[in-house]
Formats: structure tokens, C-alpha cells, sequence
């Protein structure tokens, strides 16, 4: 056995140790319980756009095993847990009549939480739009984000006091552009000004449902997850930098601008104005969008570096393959780009209470004779990422939590099946849970920092 590295840190006193998932990446049940069909439902049943055809239908069947992956937190000593509502199973036509048992079945995850002393994060959005929304223009029609407000009241109004930290949207930049203008998400588009609008409208819909959690009674604290990139230019060259600046501006102000500051970054919006409608962008709507947050949640998995190319076609941009390890999808393994993106947040953004909403990675793992999931891969990445969390806290950011991507192996949306994220090994054959390497040593984490008790004395 490999010795397992130093324990990053430390870390101030009520900081949050969390992990994360999603609804259409663990829950499964995607029939039961009155829960109406999903854009993702839609889009794995469609020949060829998942990895060998996988769908989420049965997932981590999650919806049948809540208490036993409950107390997976517990054992793990987590003070927090990040998971997302599924809007198909709260409205299953997108809007109308609430389904009760949808309801209830987040009811029971949440008083699950609290009576396992541990606070839970609520992302209203993550990925999975009711199939009947889209059919009427999904994201590209304003109606969608007047709709995603009336949800996200139903759902304040139901359990509302049992949340004390809200997202609204999960990684709007993934909707809109892996969504529309790249293709490999649901619904699959591939069109620059669908993407734009599709932007547009999830950054008013996140301004709705701002509004509509503070009027409910609840009084938990509102944000957002964005996924931020570390851009860097390949080199000194004007050109170079130009492309850096245009990709910055794509992954990462497009969406901080707006929500944070009332506008659309000008440089991109007259770029993108040259080849697609930007007419959106006239309509008075920014001041709902930017609406005062109370968190800010950043998912990091990633930096770039980037040169003048025609690889990424609408922003003249070509991406630079790594220089140095990676995970098993291919991306670069540099924690210094958490440390960037969060102090960038603080200083150009803030200040404003950051969490790192999600980050991790995937690895190629495999439970070996004697049963046991020896990911060392996964430990080296989050000591290395922690570590560069706890230097963003040295430089003055106030981050007050991190979730771990992913709680369980999962549904890695296009790749299906075939990419491992979770702390906890997930046979899909048997459902069968085996806590990994890197499980055992964020266990070792928490408790070294005994964060559960004095964080949920934080954030409740
Ligand atoms: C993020 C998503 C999350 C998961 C991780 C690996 O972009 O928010 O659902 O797929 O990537």
C-alpha cells in the first residue's frame, strides 16, 4: 500500500466538508413516484448521443436505497451535502399541479439530513428541464424562466424551512453551450444564437427564483454554481492573448457578469453580435438576472491553455493539450487553477462567501480481488486540490465549504456509465457500495478537522 500524502489545511473552525450529486445522476426511479419524463430522458434514450446507450433510468437506484446512502454521509462525518431537486418529479408537466409524492420524497432526504446533524445544500436545477417545457422552446423561451420561478416557490413553500443554503442553477455554462452550441448534452443543439438565448434565459430564470426563495419563509441563503475555468494564453502573442481573453470571457464572465454585476461583458457581447442575435440582451432584463447573492458555489474542474486556432470555430480559439497528468477524462490535474479561480472570484466579485460547489475526478477504478477500490489517483488529486483551497483561505478568500464530486460512482451524462467519479465505488450490477481509498482518507480529513459539529452550528 501506498502511504496516503500529509492532510491538507488547515482549515478555519465551521468550515463546510460536503460531497455532491445530482437527481438525474443517481436517483433512478425515472417512472416512479409520479415523476414526469426529463430533457436527459429524452436525449440517453436517443440513439448514440450516450456512451454505449446508457440511460439514468435505474441509475444508483438512490430513490429506493435514501437511508443507506444517508448514513454513507454519516460514516463519512460529512457537516454538509450538496444534491439537487428534480423538477420533472415536484411539476411533471414543467408547471401546473405539484406531485406530492415528488415532494415527499425530498421531504424525507432533508429531514434525513437533520436528523443526521448534517446541512443540506438544495440545487433547484441540474440538467433535467421537464420534457413538456422544452417541447414549447425549453431554455430559449423566456415562458421557461417564468416557469422555473413558479417552481422554485412551489418548492420553497413546501420545504423551504428545512433549507438553509440554496443554488438555483447548476452550471448554467453547460445548459446553455454543451447544450445547444456543442451538442453533447441535452437537448443537443448545436447553434450559437440558441445557445446565447438559452444563457440569457437561465440567467433570468436564476433571477425568478432568487425572488421567489426570499419571498417563501425560509430564510436560507441563495447563490448559484458556476463551473469557472483558469484561462491562461499559450504564449506572449497578441493573438494568443486575444483568444485567452475571448475563451475567458466565454467559460467564465459571460455568466459572472450578468449575475454579479448587471451586465454583459462588452467585448464578447460585440463579438458574438457579429455572428449571432443578441437581440435578448437589449431587454431590460439584467437587473432581475442580478439579483444580491448571499454564496456563490464555483465547480472546478479544470484550466486551459489557450492560442489563436480554428478548433473552437465561433471564438477562434484552439486548446492546448495538457502538459502534464490527468485524469481519466483527459483533464489537466493543476490545483492551482482552484486557488486562481477562487481568489479571482474574491477580489473581481466579491467580496462574497464562496463554497466549492463541486470538484473531483475520475479515475479508472475497479474493485480488486479482495474487494477493496485502491484509488490512490483520487486521495493525490483532492490533497492537492484542499491544499489549494486552503491557500485561497491564507490570500483572504472566505470559503466556507467544499463539496466533493461525487459522493457515489454515477451518471456521468455522455459518457455514460464508463466514468468513475464517486468516494464510494458503485457496483451497477448489484448496487452493491464500497467506500474507496479516497473515501477512507476524506473520512481521516473531517475528522481531523472535526467540522460536522461546529458547521452545523454555522450554517443552521
Ligand atoms: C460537472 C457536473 C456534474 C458532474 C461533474 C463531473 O460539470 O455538474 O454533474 O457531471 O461535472
Amino acid at each position: 500500500m501506498l502511504p496516503n500524502p500529509v492532510p491538507p489545511g488547515p482549515f478555519p473552525s465551521g468550515f463546510l466538508f460536503g460531497t455532491a450529486t445530482a437527481s438525474y445522476q443517481i436517483e433512478g426511479a425515472a417512472r416512479e413516484g409520479g415523476r414526469g419524463p426529463s430533457i436527459w430522458d429524452t436525449y440517453s434514450h436517443t440513439q448514440g448521443k450516450v456512451y454505449r446507450g446508457d440511460t439514468g433510468d435505474i441509475a444508483c437506484d438512490h430513490y429506493h436505497r435514501l437511508d443507506s446512502d444517508l448514513d454513507l454521509l454519516s460514516w463519512l462525518g460529512c457537516g454538509t451535502y450538496r444534491f439537487s431537486i428534480a423538477w420533472p418529479r415536484v411539476l411533471p408537466a414543467g408547471h401546473g399541479p405539484v406531485n406530492q409524492q415528488g415532494l415527499d420524497f425530498y421531504k424525507r432526504l432533508l429531514d434525513g439530513l437533520h436528523r443526521r446533524g448534517i446541512v443540506p445544500m438544495v440545487t433547484l436545477y441540474h440538467w433535467d428541464l421537464p420534457q413538456p417545457l422544452q417541447d414549447t422552446g425549453g431554455w430559449q423561451s423566456r415562458d421557461t424562466a417564468g416557469r422555473f420561478g413558479d417552481y422554485a416557490a412551489a418548492v420553497a413553500a413546501a420545504l423551504g424551512d428545512l433549507v438553509p443554503l440554496w443554488v438555483t442553477l447548476n452550471e448554467p455554462w453547460c445548459s446553455a453551450f454543451a447544450g445547444h452550441l456543442y451538442g453533447r448534452h441535452a437537448p443537443g443543439l448545436t447553434d450559437l444564437t440558441a445557445a446565447l438565448r438559452a444563457a440569457h434565459y437561465l440567467m433570468l430564470g436564476h433571477g425568478y427564483a432568487c425572488q421567489a426563495l426570499r419571498a417563501g419563509h425560509g430564510g436560507g441563503q441563495v447563490g448559484i454554481a458556476l463551473n469557472l475555468t483558469d484561462v491562461a494564453p499559450a504564449s506572449a502573442d497578441p493573438g494568443d492573448a486575444a483568444a485567452a481573453a475571448r475563451m475567458d470571457g466565454h467559460q467564465n464572465r459571460w455568466f459572472l457578469d450578468p449575475i454579479l454585476r448587471g451586465e454583459y461583458p462588452k467585448d464578447l457581447l460585440a463579438w458574438y453580435a457579429e455572428r449571432a442575435d443578441v437581440s435578448f440582451a437589449a431587454g431590460g432584463d439584467l437587473p432581475r438576472v442580478a439579483q444580491p447573492l448571499d454564496i456563490l458555489g464555483i465547480n472546478f474542474y479544470e484550466g486551459h491553455t489557450i492560442a489563436a486556432g480554428d478548433d473552437d470555430p465561433v471564438h477562434s480559439a484552439k486548446r492546448l493539450p495538457p502538459a502534464g497528468p490527468v485524469t481519466h477524462s483527459g483533464l489537466a490535474i493543476e490545483p492551482a487553477g482552484l486557488t486562481n479561480v477562487l481568489r479571482r472570484a474574491h477580489d473581481d466579485y466579491g467580496p462574497i462567501p464562496l463554497y466549492v460547489t463541486e470538484n473531483g475526478a475520475c479515475f479508472n477504478d475497479y474493485a480488486d480481488p479482495e474487494g477493496g477500490v485502491d484509488d490512490f489517483e483520487r486521495v493525490d488529486y483532492l490533497s492537492g486540490y484542499f491544499g489549494a483551497a486552503a491557500e485561497a483561505i491564507r490570500h483572504g478568500v472566505d470559503l466556507r465549504g467544499y463539496y466533493v464530486w461525487s459522493l457515489l460512482d454515477n451518471f456521468e451524462w455522455s459518457y455514460g456509465y464508463s466514468r468513475r467519479f464517486g468516494l464510494v465505488y458503485v457496483d451497477y450490477r448489484t448496487q452493491d457500495r464500497v467506500p474507496k481509498r479516497s473515501a477512507h482518507w476524506y473520512r481521516d480529513l473531517i475528522a481531523t478537522h472535526s467540522a460536522r459539529s461546529r458547521g452545523t452550528e454555522r450554517a443552521t
